[in-house]
């Protein structure tokens, strides 16, 4: 999987529904040179009053905005795809995004989808995976950051950070130690794809030669 190189920079597409902490995360890594030959293209949002769309525009990236409420998931996604394209993305970086993408947004980015979610997966996929990870009685949590498939949460994994559960913890303070490590998470992960250094073995994200 050729990605990037040094005069083909990794251009991302943030998507994101909300407040776009991980998106910041991943902003601050490239302004401060963690993220060397990778650019944020354009950040877009299905949700109008996205506090991440401000953010973005703050920082004085494109923005876009496709409201998804109401529309066919297959007619919603082709704008999507088609601003992507316009900007010519060539990683997708779904940053709590709560959407699932169609079959055909998956085609058009073939293992160039990556998406983060709050638990070890393959445990505690779906909504809530913190408050389920909680409730399982889990001592140890954590987040991933993964290719997407046409599975839900289930595509080859690039990284993951793990936190201790403690005694003292709800889920909320449990996602709130958990979301620290999905800033550093999916930073690492971009980096792990834009090396080069890394390809897909079925479901292994494995360095080259080894
Ligand atoms: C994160 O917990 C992420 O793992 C999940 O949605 C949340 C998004 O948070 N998919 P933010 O908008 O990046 O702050």
């Amino acid at each position: 999987m050729e990605l990037a190189s040094k005069d083909r920079p990794l251009r991302l597409g943030i998507l994101l529904s909300g407040r776009g902490s991980n998106f910041l995360a991943i902003a601050e890594s490239i302004r401060a040179g963690r993220l060397k030959g990778v650019e944020i293209a354009v950040v877009i949002s299905n949700v109008a009053d996205a506090g991440g769309i401000s953010a973005a525009k703050e920082l004085g990236l494109p923005t876009a905005v496709f409201v998804s409420q109401g529309r066919k998931r297959r007619e919603h996604d082709a704008d999507v795809i088609a601003c992507l394209q316009t900007h010519r993305v060539n990683l997708v970086c779904l940053a709590g995004y709560m959407r699932l993408l169609s079959p055909e947004f998956i085609a058009a980015f073939p293992n160039r989808i990556l998406n983060i979610h709050p638990a070890l997966l393959p445990a505690f996929p779906g909504l809530d995976a913190q408050q389920q990870a909680f409730d399982y009685g889990v001592k140890v949590a954590g987040c991933t950051v993964h290719f997407v498939d046409e599975h839900l949460d289930h595509g080859a994994i690039i990284a993951q950070r793990t936190v201790p559960v403690l005694e003292s913890d709800d889920a909320h303070s449990l996602a709130e130690r958990i979301l620290v490590e999905e800033h550093i998470a999916y930073s690492e992960a971009i980096a792990r794809v834009a090396s080069g250094e890394f390809e897909l073995r079925g479901r292994r994200f494995a360095k080259r030669g080894l």
